[in-house]
């Protein structure tokens, strides 16, 4: 059971933060923290798990404002979110970028998470699962050894509106048919009422604006703690 707080691009006081969520770290849930790049060093010294919320495709070298794969490895980050839906919206991130990024993880040692999700209207299409999948396999190789999915479709995201259980069941069987042995994660408006429910639908939690709060994460995986 995974639990993944992305904190976006959102201040919080980190040593408090992590201070708040001390109890949590011998819980069965294992939660990777994905803060802000000024805050990875305080969180991977807190002995959480992190990751960072994405990398360069640049390797070390002069590419000034880039953060190469090699530095958040040597950082203690061990996880890398790849293809958030932010980033391919609003960056342009493309295929041909997040292969190059996947590449990189590969190299240093970093664990991909690659998000995947379709739009609204592609929902009420019928060629979503078909998207999915090729969102999934253009990135990873079908040899990938036990890769980590999130599932996010792009109208959830920050809007209160999570996809129907059946839906959520479909796309994971999806992934998990095109990638055998991978975990599978939802993301998209999950909070501490309906985190459970969910959590029986996947493998594990992307969470969003509610990892902001250290209660509210605090509340989300006690609720999953009860399963
Ligand atoms: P949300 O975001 O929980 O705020 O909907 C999820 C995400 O973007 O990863």
């Amino acid at each position: 059971m995974y639990l993944i707080a992305n904190l976006k691009a959102h201040a919080v006081d980190i040593e408090s933060y992590v201070r708040k969520l001390e109890s949590l770290k011998r819980c069965k849930v294992k939660i990777i923290l994905a803060p802000p790049y000024p805050y990875l060093n305080e969180v991977c010294r807190s002995g959480f798990l992190t990751s960072s919320q994405d990398v360069s495709f640049c390797a070390e070298g002069a590419f000034t404002g880039e953060i190469p794969a090699s530095l958040l490895k040597s950082l203690g980050v061990r996880y890398c979110l790849l293809g958030h839906s932010e980033r391919r919206t609003l960056f342009h991130e493309d295929t041909k970028i997040l292969k190059n990024k996947y590449d990189k993880c590969v190299q240093y040692g970093l664990q991909p998470i690659l998000c995947v999700g379709e739009t609204k209207e592609e929902h009420n299409s019928d060629h979503y699962l078909e998207k999915i999948r090729t969102q999934v396999l253009e990135i990873f190789p079908s040899s990938t050894v036990a890769p980590l999915i999130a599932y996010e479709p792009i109208w959830s995201i920050g809007s209160g509106q999570i996809p129907e259980p059946s839906t959520i069941r479909q796309v994971v069987s999806v992934i998990k048919e095109a990638l055998p042995g991978s975990t599978v994660l939802y993301g998209g408006s999950v909070n501490p009422s309906n985190a459970a429910g969910l959590m029986t639908l996947c493998d594990g939690l992307l969470v969003g604006s509610a990892s902001k709060d250290p209660e509210t994460l605090t509340q989300i995986i006690q609720q999953l703690e009860k399963l």
